[in-house]
């Protein structure tokens, strides 16, 4: 228990880690210290460290000349639901209450709780049942609801539309088609971002199941007008016309269990055969999640954490730092994890990529 009778917040980040983490620590850290006088808690490894008590006190020096490094500093853990906890008997358990007590232990006024759909859902049950959380979204898939955008997307824009630039050699030099498979579970954002940015001739996103005649169609389009390679952008969760999701595996005690990959070596295979073309395939996996967070995002974590700050010290739990337009604002935590924000096959982006001759093979 704590001698002090300053107030105390806890910070943790869970799930996947992505590029602005340790940005967005350093914002509630620097701004609980300097413009409200409380002490700050570093839980470790997301809510492993909530069950297990794993935890230090930060303090300024601790969070200084990390807004530029990618990662968490305070470790991250996609398996780690209180209220679904993996156990040594391999039987699940519901430790959500014990969680609780650890947090009252800690001496915790708030908690800032910094994740993605996943990491935001528990946090809200465990809002419900007594604990004062405030939320700040990140997540490369940019697919929570209640914010326009999440910390990490626009670096993981950044390194896929990279990606596709240097891609682009060799399918010219070498008269290929060359299918990059980027990150996004349900939601295609990072590939219609990276894809309309990188110039992708074909885009291939949950949102819209691809038929597969169309995306060999315009390869040979492209062909026979004297382009001799194709760029396809495929989201990892994308899926044939009446057809499925390629699962590479189940994680059981995971916030979301489902593991995908695979997508674009089946479309590469399909197009060497339909088109007589070679075919070759690339896969950025957790290179996205990698590297030093863009500009916008660190000023997004700058802007989310410090205002999260104030949300905690100010008692305004059951919410989450939320970007809408060009303001920060509080929205419900129960709006932000009611269901996930997807692509509206709508969207003013995918009408601007149709009329610059993209294909999004539907
Ligand atoms: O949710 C973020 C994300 O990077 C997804 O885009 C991806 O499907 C998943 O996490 C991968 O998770 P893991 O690192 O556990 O394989």
């Amino acid at each position: 228990m704590r001698g002090s009778v300053k107030k105390r917040i806890g910070v943790l980040t869970g799930g996947g880690d992505c590029p602005g983490l340790n940005a967005a620590i350093r914002a509630v850290t620097k701004t609980a210290i300097l413009d409200y006088g409380m002490e700050v808690t570093g839980i470790k490894d997301g809510y492993v460290g909530l069950v297990e008590n794993k935890y230090s006190q930060l303090s300024y020096e601790d969070v200084s000349g990390i807004l530029a490094e990618g990662g968490t500093f305070l470790g991250a853990s996609n398996k780690a639901n209180p209220f679904n906890y993996p156990s040594a008997s391999n039987k699940s358990k519901d430790l959500s209450d014990l969680a609780i007590d650890n947090a009252k232990e800690m001496g915790l006024d708030g908690l800032v709780c910094i994740g993605g759909d996943g990491t935001l859902s528990v946090a809200y049950r465990l809002y419900k049942k007594g604990l004062k959380i405030v939320g700040i979204p990140k997540t490369i898939d940019n697919d929570l609801r209640a914010t326009d955008f999440t910390i990490g997307f626009d670096s993981a824009v950044i390194t896929a539309t990279e990606a596709i630039d240097k891609l682009h050699t060799t399918a010219q030099s070498h008269h290929r088609v060359m299918v990059i498979e980027v990150m996004g579970r349900y939601a295609g954002w990072l590939a219609l971002y990276s894809g309309v940015a990188g110039g992708g001739d074909i885009i291939i996103i949950p949102e819209i199941p691809y038929d597969i005649k169309k995306v060999c169609k315009r390869v040979v389009d492209r062909f026979k007008h004297g382009k001799r390679f194709s760029i396809v952008v495929v989201a990892e969760g994308a899926r044939p016309k009446g057809g499925r999701m390629v699962v590479k595996k189940v994680v059981k005690d995971s916030t979301d269990p489902v593991r995908l990959g695979g997508i674009g070596n089946r479309i590469a295979m399909d197009v060497e055969k339909c088109t007589g073309l070679e075919a070759r395939v690339t896969s950025l996996g957790h290179l996205q999640r990698g590297g030093s967070p863009s500009p916008f995002d660190r000023m997004l974590a700058t802007r989310l954490g410090t205002f999260a700050c104030g949300l905690a010290a100010r008692g305004e739990f059951g919410k989450m730092a939320a970007l809408k337009g060009r303001d920060i604002v509080a929205v419900g935590l129960k709006d932000a994890v009611t269901s996930i924000r997807r692509v509206d096959p709508k969207h003013p982006i995918i009408k601007s990529a149709i009329s610059v001759g993209t294909s999004f093979a539907f």
